[in-house]
């Protein structure tokens, strides 16, 4: 079956992280995305501490440009709010960064208080931009982090506990208010709780304009992991952590009932030996984040069918919303007379394990290890060049262009 170029619209690609990098670049981790269908991705860049947005705009073309298998777009990340920041933010959009990351985490690093995010929030309306949020209560997860690492450090089983559902509940009902105060859109990145989107349902249902993304380790995985097989449970580490089984269950009915609007991966890899091991004495020293960008179509096309998901829903998720919502459509997210010619042949039918041992991503471990999808994604067309045949990327020559995004208000 062939359908139009997946779009990944979250990953973390060569970001620094303390004194590590994610172990997939731009080369590695979009050769990867192909391999798995994906034809345009948008990775989150970050400004130097102090810097201002054309740093961090700056930086990522450096990492990018020329290193693409596939089209690539950027968010970039504002966790800082003063006099000069509007001047950047229209010189973003001006450029195709039309949508901006911040985060009510990482206090004392990236994140930003409700003060200076209102103001933000209320700045990126002004330009037509869209703004997407990380959302966990961080003083109170940071709280909780301390209590925890002091009792248990190297227990695993603490890092849920520490950011548990409450905490994603509390910021995402606090940015919901904010956004309906500015009557401005916002997009939830990672929604992992059945609380986060029962808010979530609710404030559409009011007309609040707010976009919904999951990502497949919240439908698929659960916090069983980190009581699992000692320190393997590291590889499960990411923020928000893994949920419980009535989690999965309410993402699937958010699908399901429309509420989540897109799938995206949050890829961050980092390798099991020499950086998530790290943290072997405390967990909170290990690296967040799990890979996941060449294994989202394959798996979704697997789980909608298992689930009762249609094809057309399916890639509505996958494709088609991310290209609208980040003002790609219609030149992405669907196969038409005069879009880019971004297409996947796709062979169903075709069982296979997804391991490490097979993988394109460069990383020691896959945390779907195991887990059998029935879909083989076969031949990948990128505004019309064949960039991988047979289920093998091309390596001649690299086509991934920058995307110029267009502002996408409701
Ligand atoms: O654990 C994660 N998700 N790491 C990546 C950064 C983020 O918060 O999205
Ligand atoms: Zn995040
Ligand atoms: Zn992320």
């Amino acid at each position: 079956m062939a359908l139009p170029g997946a779009i990944d619209a979250h990953t973390h690609f060569d970001m620094p992280c303390g004194d590590m990098t994610t172990s997939d670049d731009f080369y590695y981790g979009t050769r990867a995305a192909v391999a798995g269908g994906t034809t345009s991705i948008i990775d989150f860049s970050e400004p130097e501490h102090g810097t201002s947005l054309w740093n961090g705009l700056e930086r990522w073309h450096e990492k990018a440009d020329g290193k693409s298998f596939c089209d690539y777009g950027f968010h970039m990340t504002v966790s800082r709010y003063d006099e000069k920041l509007e001047e950047e933010i229209k010189g973003m959009v001006r450029n195709g960064v039309t949508s901006f990351k911040a985060y009510m985490a990482y206090i004392g690093d990236l994140g930003v208080t409700d003060g200076d995010l209102y103001r933000i929030l209320k700045l990126i309306k002004k330009y037509n931009g869209l703004l997407l949020i990380h959302c966990e209560n961080g003083e109170i997860l940071d709280e909780r982090r301390a209590e925890l690492g002091e009792t248990g450090p190297s227990d695993i089983s603490n890092h849920p506990l520490s950011r548990p559902n409450e905490v994603e509940h509390d910021a995402v009902s606090r940015l919901i208010d904010m956004a309906r105060l500015l009557d401005t859109q916002v997009y939830i990145v990672h929604t992992s709780t059945e609380e986060a989107l029962a808010e979530i349902e609710k404030a559409k249902a009011e007309g609040v304009k707010v976009y919904c993304e999951t990502c497949p380790h919240y439908l698929l995985l659960t916090d069983d992991r980190y009581r699992e097989g000692g320190f393997e449970a590291a590889k499960y580490v990411c923020s928000p952590p893994l949920r419980k089984k009535k989690d999965n269950e309410a993402l699937l009915r958010g699908i399901k009932e429309g509420a989540v609007d897109t799938v995206s991966t949050d890829h961050c890899s980092f390798n099991f030996k020499g950086q998530k091991d790290l943290g072997k004495e405390d967990f909170r020293q290990i690296p967040n984040g799990m890979p996941g960008v060449e294994n989202r179509v394959e798996l979704m096309l697997t789980y909608s069918d298992r689930q009762g998901i249609s094809l057309n829903h399916t890639v509505k998720l996958l494709s088609e919303n991310p290209a609208k919502i980040f003002g790609l459509y219609p030149k992405k997210g669907v196969i038409a007379p005069g879009s880019d010619a971004d297409i996947v042949l796709i062979k169903p039918q075709s069982p296979h394990e997804l391991s490490s041992k097979t993988q394109y991503q460069r990383v020691d471990y896959n945390p779907y290890e195991g887990t059998v999808v029935d879909y083989k994604v076969q031949h990948v067309f990128l505004r019309g060049h064949q960039i991988v045949s047979s289920g093998v990327p091309e390596e001649r020559e690299l086509f991934g262009q920058f995307l110029i995004r267009n502002t996408s208000v409701k």
